[in-house]
């Protein structure tokens, strides 16, 4: 199975069995924007709480904090984000594909290219496109000069268009990934509406008419946080003295962000909307190499921790011309997709430069005292910085398995499996009836709800016969299933299924529950 078809039947099976529907689904679907169904919401939370479990719960270091999406928009200047926080943006003359200059196909400079366009036709076209941009005579022969051609420009820019490998490209644009939006009664809209009719735009045109514009539209402005974590940095010093916190600690957040991404790409890899899990660590200047390694190992072995394959993570550190303008060194916990090998998390040592630039644009001293030393100082960060979301795909491309199995009459099948993590596993435990009467409902249901009143997601299923229903409960990853039977019903004993092994055995009914919560914790 190529990996192209893995993506395809995970996508299909998220749909199929309720983990994620492609947004707006009924009018067309909106790009890039997905919906987490039943049982993708609890696939999406039990990673979340096991994220905010093993970050802030159990530790006595860091706590939590839940900021608003919408900040004060001075926040987005101080970070650099309203300047800075842009990606280069090319157009394709020829298939118009509109792509992002750095996740381009790469081509050393002076290398001739042979022609890889998907179909001739398309070839033809682009030859076509290239001959009347240069202003040459069409009827010279198209191969020939199409080779020349791409071998004399596909050097200049070092990239290629993605999707049809034209060397034929617009400039680079830089264009601003946060969502703008505006607060209160006065939109942009309506005070262009203003500025018009009292003339302030006269005689303005081009460039001076979009400066004006665009200065307009920032006075009501406001913006969708493009990351969690800038509201730890803000409320440092709320924390820090509410909580009476000691440096090195950290402030811990997770929910959604929003970037407008001009390639949102496979599913729910990138995608506009999105969830993330950061922490900010705050540590005294000078201890922020041995932090980052620690954090570093902390949070790969995380990771790991609920993998099948856990050589499919690795830690890459950044080169030089890699880093952020804020960091001093950066790590990314990379998994190996169906595409190759890609960020999930990224470990940064921002210093001080974030409390330092809040500190100047808001005024407000943003250092801390330290009680023993006498001293103050701004402390330096270290930021394991995740993908919800990504962690969702990272978790299901993990688990999707699929397997031959013979029956006793030598027919051959494909059993599909999701062999999640216990813990992420959306349902727990199956209970089965194995007919629909005698009694067998019945008992079922009273060992569901026994286990809901213990708060372990149990799911009652009589539909089709016992071995489909298995069929179903392995493809959506629940890792056991109890089975209601006629010997249920002489001696009170019920089976128990291991998802992975396909094993049965036979338990007492009334052992069902502890049995199954020993089993979840491992
Ligand atoms: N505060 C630092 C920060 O936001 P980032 O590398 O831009 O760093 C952190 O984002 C993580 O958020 C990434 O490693 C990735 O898992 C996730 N992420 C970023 N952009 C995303 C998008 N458009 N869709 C889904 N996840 C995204």
């Amino acid at each position: 199975m190529s990996q192209d078809d893995r993506m395809q039947k995970i996508v299909s099976l998220c749909k199929r069995r309720g983990f994620v529907f492609q947004s707006s689904e009924i009018y067309g679907g909106l790009k890039s924007a997905y919906d987490y169904g039943p049982l993708g919401v609890e696939l999406k939370r039990n990673l979340m709480n096991a994220w905010w479990r093993d970050m802030v719960a159990s530790r006595e270091d860091v706590v939590g904090l839940d900021a608003s999406i919408i900040m004060h928009p001075k926040v987005w200047q101080a970070s650099g984000h309203l300047a800075g926080f842009s990606d280069p943006l090319v157009d394709c003359q020829v298939c118009k594909e509109r792509f992002r200059a750095d996740h381009a196909p790469l081509v050393e400079e002076g290398t001739a290219l042979t022609m890889e366009f998907a179909d001739k036709g398309r070839a033809k076209t682009a030859l076509g496109v290239a001959l009347q941009l240069l202003g040459e005579d069409s009827d010279v022969t198209l191969e020939r000069r199409g080779k020349e051609l791409i071998g004399a420009t596909a050097g200049d820019r070092g990239y290629v268009c993605p999707n049809c490998q034209s060397p034929w490209l617009s400039e680079e644009r830089q264009f601003n990934l946060m969502f703008r939006s505006s607060i209160g009664p006065i939109d942009s809209l309506s005070a262009v509406a203003s500025a018009i009719e009292s003339g302030a735009f006269d005689g303005l045109s081009g460039r001076d008419l979009r400066t004006k514009l665009d200065g307009l539209a920032k006075e009501s402005a406001v913006y969708l946080r493009p990351e969690t974590a800038q509201a730890m940095f803000v409320q440092f010093v709320n924390v820090q003295q509410s909580m009476s916190m000691k440096v090195p600690f950290g402030i811990a957040q997770m929910g959604k962000s929003f970037r407008n991404e001009i390639t949102t790409e496979h599913f729910i890899f990138r995608s506009c909307e999105f969830e993330q899990m950061e922490m900010e660590f705050f540590c005294e200047p000078g201890t922020d190499d041995e932090w980052m390694d620690y954090w570093s190992n902390a949070r790969i072995e995380w990771w790991r921790k609920f993998a099948n394959n856990p050589e499919k993570f690795r830690l890459r550190a950044h080169e030089p011309e890699e880093l952020a303008h804020y960091a001093k060194g950066c790590f990314d916990i990379e998994y190996d997709y169906a595409w190759g090998w890609g960020e999930l998390e990224g470990i940064a040592n921002r210093t001080d430069y974030d409390l330092q630039k809040h500190t100047q644009h808001s005024g407000q001293k943003l250092q801390y005292f330290d009680p023993h030393t006498q001293k103050k100082y701004v402390p330096f960060v270290i930021e394991p910085a995740a993908g919800a979301t990504r962690g969702v795909l990272v978790y299901l491309d993990d688990a999707y398995t699929e397997e031959e199995l013979t029956d006793a009459q030598g027919r051959t099948s494909t059993r599909v499996v999701l062999k999640l993590h216990p813990q992420l596993a959306p349902v727990k435990v199956a209970v089965l009836p194995l007919v629909k009467k005698n009694g067998m409902p019945e008992k079922g249901r009273e060992i569901v709800q026994g286990f809901l009143a213990k708060g372990i997601a149990a799911s009652y299923d009589e539909q089709h016969a016992i071995g489909k229903r298995y069929r179903r409960h392995d493809e959506i990853g629940t890792p056991f299933c109890l089975t209601v039977d006629g010997q249920t019903l002489e001696d009170d004993t019920i089976t128990i299924r291991d998802r992975d092994t396909m094993e049965q055995r036979r338990i007492p009914m009334a052992e069902a529950i502890a049995e199954v919560e020993a089993l979840l914790k491992g």
